[in-house]
């Protein structure tokens, strides 16, 4: 399976990183096949929600506005191939020198409605010592999933090099505007687009009201110190390509002391309709456990419950 596209995959590496050094990012339309996006979406439908299944599954957070399939390395080939792919391991070696580590992946939905800080990426969350930040360069893999024509990624073009002066690593909408305004660059995109940006760039999801609006993205974080991530889970049937290269950007036998991102629990959960429909389809099927067989049989047929359910 193909994952970049010819047009991608010709430009040099070289041209990207000095892209990612000058101005912070680097886009690109149409740099990933179909055929790869389609094998990620059939393999995050396949893990589908974490519900008492005895696989790795995705997770709701704020309430319903986010769904997150972190553990992409244990839940999707496609993923493992394309974060372990020698394009990346040759930008990541290009930018970093030979010493590098995939800090955190995910692949993420975001519904409409969402107001999200400006921020850097460069700040992480110890089990130990709680919000702390790096000092290591680092970079950020954002690939789109779907049509972006609204709540894009908004990106302030050259915030990496200033960004370092402060020890915070959240701006307001009036900072921004009244100090930036000038440098923001916007990141509409068709499906299939890769962005690669710096992770001391100030940036955000553009705020959006619609609804009914839905963004996935995928996403993997790299940098240059070796010596934390977040946890980091594999399924070992992928890891054919096993060099000790990608022994060292997947973290073989090194701390993962980061928190997972994001931290959820069934609170975070919404009661939207799929939740409704799998919990009340759930409390009819324990419930009939009670009543006499006939109308227990009765009743699973009209909610469609199998009888060994
Ligand atoms: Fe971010």
């Amino acid at each position: 399976m193909k994952i970049f596209t010819d047009e991608f995959l010709k430009i040099e590496n070289s041209n990207i990183v000095n892209q990612v050094r000058d101005r912070g990012f680097f886009m690109f339309e149409n740099a990933l096949t179909p055929e790869f996006i389609k094998n990620i979406e059939t393999d995050v439908k396949k893990a589908d929600l974490s519900l008492n299944k005895n696989n790795v599954a995705g997770v709701y957070f704020t309430h319903g506005n986010q769904f997150f399939l972190t553990h992409m390395l244990a839940a999707s080939k496609s993923f493992y191939n394309y974060c372990t792919n020698l394009k990346v391991i040759g930008f990541c070696k290009e930018i970093f020198g030979n010493m590098f580590r995939l800090k955190a992946l995910r692949y993420y939905e975001n519904f409409g409605g969402q107001h999200m800080q400006w921020h850097t990426d460069n700040r992480r969350y110890d089990k130990e010592q709680g919000e702390t930040h790096t000092s290591a360069p680092g970079i950020i893999f954002l690939a789109y999933l779907s049509d972006v024509n609204d709540g894009e990624f908004q990106y302030i073009q050259k915030s990496h090099i200033w960004s370092g002066d402060n020890t915070h690593h959240d701006y307001s909408v009036e900072y921004v505007d009244n100090n930036y305004k000038k440098d923001i660059v916007g990141f509409k995109g068709k499906k299939g687009t890769i962005l690669i940006y710096n992770s001391w760039g100030v940036h955000r999801a553009k705020p959006t009201n619609n609804k009914d609006f839905v963004r996935k993205t995928l996403f993997f974080q790299v940098e240059k110190d070796t010596s934390h991530s977040e946890p980091i889970i594999v399924n070992a049937e992928f890891l054919n390509n096993l060099s000790e290269e990608v022994k060292m950007f997947l973290g073989f036998g090194k701390k993962a002391n980061n928190s997972v991102y994001p931290n959820t629990d069934i609170y975070t959960m919404p009661l939207n309709k799929k939740t409704f429909r799998i919990f009340s389809k759930w409390l009819i099927s324990r419930m009939v456990l009670y009543i006499p067989g006939f109308l227990r049989k009765r009743i699973r047929k009209i909610y469609n419950i199998p009888s060994n359910k």
